[in-house]
């Protein structure tokens, strides 16, 4: 049997005076999955917000906290976004030096550990770390900023990974995050991707009739 394909909204695009009600919204239609998008103004050329809002949100939600840090050595603060109650914590690969020993510290706090890699670095920087890894993001624009057009060049990517992780015979989450709409989404669930992250195609308007669209497209194939 085909494996429903899943939305995962990206909080980068809400409003951030109504993230308690939006989110209620979301869980409400039925939304299993919230990405939160960290990012430390050195990794990627933005700044956007840390552990404190995810601590704010944890209470008011039940959704799956999948955390995107895209900071630089994140190991400094696995344990911050453990404690504030993140129950995916996922690294990138480029951001640290030794990535195996960063997902093995995330697993040790008892959270899911994700490893994402940007557009330009090849899929053999983390096939190696599969065992280490309950989830592999694959980015589909370059971090930093929501809003940005689909790379479309990262389909054979996705398609490589599906193939590995499939190999692997390991239940590994494959996410894919970046310019996901109605027409992208079934091109990345039919390349193999599990879990698809849309942030400005969510947050733009209705965010539950958006949401509910974006998953019928994802599964339309
Ligand atoms: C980009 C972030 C994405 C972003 C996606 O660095 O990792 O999660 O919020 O936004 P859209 O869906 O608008 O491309
Ligand atoms: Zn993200």
């Amino acid at each position: 049997m085909k494996k429903r394909v899943r939305i995962a909204p990206s909080l980068l695009s809400a409003d951030f005076s109504e993230i308690g009600r939006q989110t209620e919204t979301l869980e409400k239609a039925g939304c299993e999955y919230l990405h939160l998008d960290v990012m430390d103004g050195i990794f990627v050329p933005n700044i956007s917000f840390g552990q404190v809002v995810v601590r704010s949100l944890r209470p008011c939600s039940k959704l799956i906290f999948d955390t995107h840090l895209m900071i630089t050595d994140p190991e400094r603060y696995i344990k911050a976004f453990a404690d504030a109650g993140a129950d995916i914590i996922t690294v990138h690969a480029e951001a640290c030096p030794d990535p195996a020993g960063v997902l093995r510290g995330i697993r040790a706090l008892g959270k899911k550990a994700g490893i994402s890699l940007k557009p330009a670095t090849p899929t053999s920087a983390v096939i190696p770390l599969l065992e280490y890894a309950d989830l592999v993001l694959v980015m589909t624009v370059e971090p930093g900023f929501g809003g940005q057009k689909f790379m479309a060049d990262m389909l054979p990517k996705i398609r490589e990974l599906r193939e590995a992780i499939d190999l692997s015979e390991r239940e590994i989450i494959l996410e894919c995050d970046g310019g996901i709409d109605i027409l992208t989404a079934p091109r990345a669930a039919e390349a193999g991707a599990d879990l698809l992250v849309a942030g400005s195609s969510v947050f733009r308007g209705d965010e539950a009739a958006n949401f509910l669209l974006l998953t019928a497209a994802a599964n339309a194939g």
